[in-house]
């Protein structure tokens, strides 16, 4: 095998969870009577909460206190963690959980590396709490995606060099946080066609072939 480990965004690439942070950033927004669409949304992907809500902020037409944000930061995660209370097992694709499945019969090492804070709670929710050799997330990193500490992270708890695992991501931040730290990067979703990328993915199961 050309890797020894792999390691998985969360949002947007093992679960649709960027749906929600959609929905939650657009009725913060509206509330606040600040311009915000999908569009603007994909410049979030990776991204952490605060600087999320720091690059909403930019179109506001006035300016917001550190405590004013940290309390805006979160209201919008308590919208988000009500949808993401409703969300169970079934919210994984049959692609990506055959997929998982699959790929838990090899050797590789297979690891989460999320910027999100949530990332227990939602892999709780989805079933795969325990599913991995190593979950690396926003509650453990001081520099969030596109620096590369998350996956270095992830790498270092799996006992890897970054040469030997890929990453696979759905956000430019993400790509090029793999290609800092040293890492092959498998594209897919809005990055699927992200030059830094080694591998460009139309579904998650092309991965097997990247191996
Ligand atoms: C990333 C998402 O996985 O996590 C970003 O792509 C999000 O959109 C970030 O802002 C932080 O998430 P959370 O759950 O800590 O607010
Ligand atoms: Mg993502």
């Amino acid at each position: 095998m050309r890797y020894q480990g792999i390691i998985f965004d969360l949002d947007g690439v093992i679960c649709s969870t960027d749906e929600y942070h959609y929905r939650a950033w657009k009725a913060l927004a509206d509330r606040l009577h600040v311009p915000f669409d999908r569009a603007r949304n994909n410049l979030l992907r990776g991204v952490s909460r605060l600087a999320s809500l720091d690059i909403i902020l930019e179109k506001a037409d006035r300016s917001y206190t550190k405590e004013e944000k940290a309390a805006l930061a979160e209201e919008k995660n308590g919208l988000y963690r009500r949808l993401l209370a409703d969300m169970g097992p079934d919210a994984l694709s049959e692609d990506v959980s055959s997929t998982l499945r699959a790929l838990r019969e090899t050797d590789l090492k297979l690891a989460i590396g999320s910027s999100s804070k949530n990332t227990p709670f939602i892999l709780r929710q989805i079933g795969l709490e325990g599913f991995f050799d190593a979950v690396a997330d926003g509650n453990c990193i001081t520099h969030s995606k596109p620096h590369p500490e998350v996956f270095l992270q992830a790498a270092a708890m799996l006992g890897l060099p970054p040469e030997q695992c890929l990453v696979v991501e759905d956000a430019h931040a993400g790509v090029e946080a793999a290609a800092a730290g040293g890492f092959d990067c498998a594209a897919m979703g809005d990055a699927k066609d992200d030059e830094r990328a080694s591998w460009h993915l139309n579904a998650f199961s092309d991965l097997l072939a990247c191996l």
